[in-house]
């Protein structure tokens, strides 16, 4: 399966895990960058903008998802929404037809409303979802232990089964034009 794996990430821990997915799967990797500086403001902004389901203005995106058959889309949780990055692609980029499988990372491992709005507008944009994980990153609080970049990576590997198996071809499904399961 030839994925692609778009993800965002302002502290680092989705990047993270996002490597260990794409060692697992051979996927390639692509990251969203938010022309927002979060100094000055700039994060007040970006939550509220996460609250509001608004996106953001991305450095140099590419929004095309061909020759990939399956787009994993990764997003830190803020509030209980996606970034505002990830709101932008999903909103752009050409899905009609795509299968997609949808990946949160949070403080906790608890966040289907982010899911399911990821759903909504991936849906909208004429994309199947095959399935979803979570994923824990960060905790919000400077108590808290942090995972190291290798447990963050190993979350990633362990998250590659559920991606895998999500895009295998289920029995009774469409046949490609080549002849392929889709
Ligand atoms: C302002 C803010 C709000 C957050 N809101 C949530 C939340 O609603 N649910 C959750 O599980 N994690 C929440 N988190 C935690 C982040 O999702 C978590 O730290 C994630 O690992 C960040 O990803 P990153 O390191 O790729 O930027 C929040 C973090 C911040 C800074």
């Amino acid at each position: 399966m030839n994925l692609l794996i778009i993800y965002y990430s302002r502290e680092g821990s989705t990047g993270l895990i996002a490597r260990g997915l794409s060692q697992t799967t051979s996927g390639t990797l692509r990251e969203l960058v938010d022309s927002r500086t979060m100094a000055n403001g700039g994060m007040f902004r970006a939550l509220l903008a996460a609250l509001l389901g608004l996106g953001t203005t991305l450095v140099d995106p590419d929004y095309t998802v061909e020759p990939h058959e399956g787009v994993v889309i990764m997003t830190p949780v803020w509030l209980g929404n996606p970034a505002p990055a990830v709101t932008t692609f999903l909103g752009n980029a050409h899905l009609k037809g795509k299968r997609t499988f949808i990946i949160a990372v949070g403080g906790t491992a608890g966040n289907p409303g982010a899911i399911s709005r990821m759903e909504k507008r991936l849906r909208a944009q004429g994309a199947s979802v095959v399935g979803h994980g979570e994923a824990l990153g960060y905790i919000p609080d400077p108590r808290a232990v942090r995972p190291s970049d290798e447990e963050l990576v190993a979350e990633g590997v362990v998250l590659a089964e559920s991606v895998r198996k999500a895009f295998e071809p289920q029995p009774g499904s469409p046949v490609g034009p080549a002849g392929t399961p889709e």
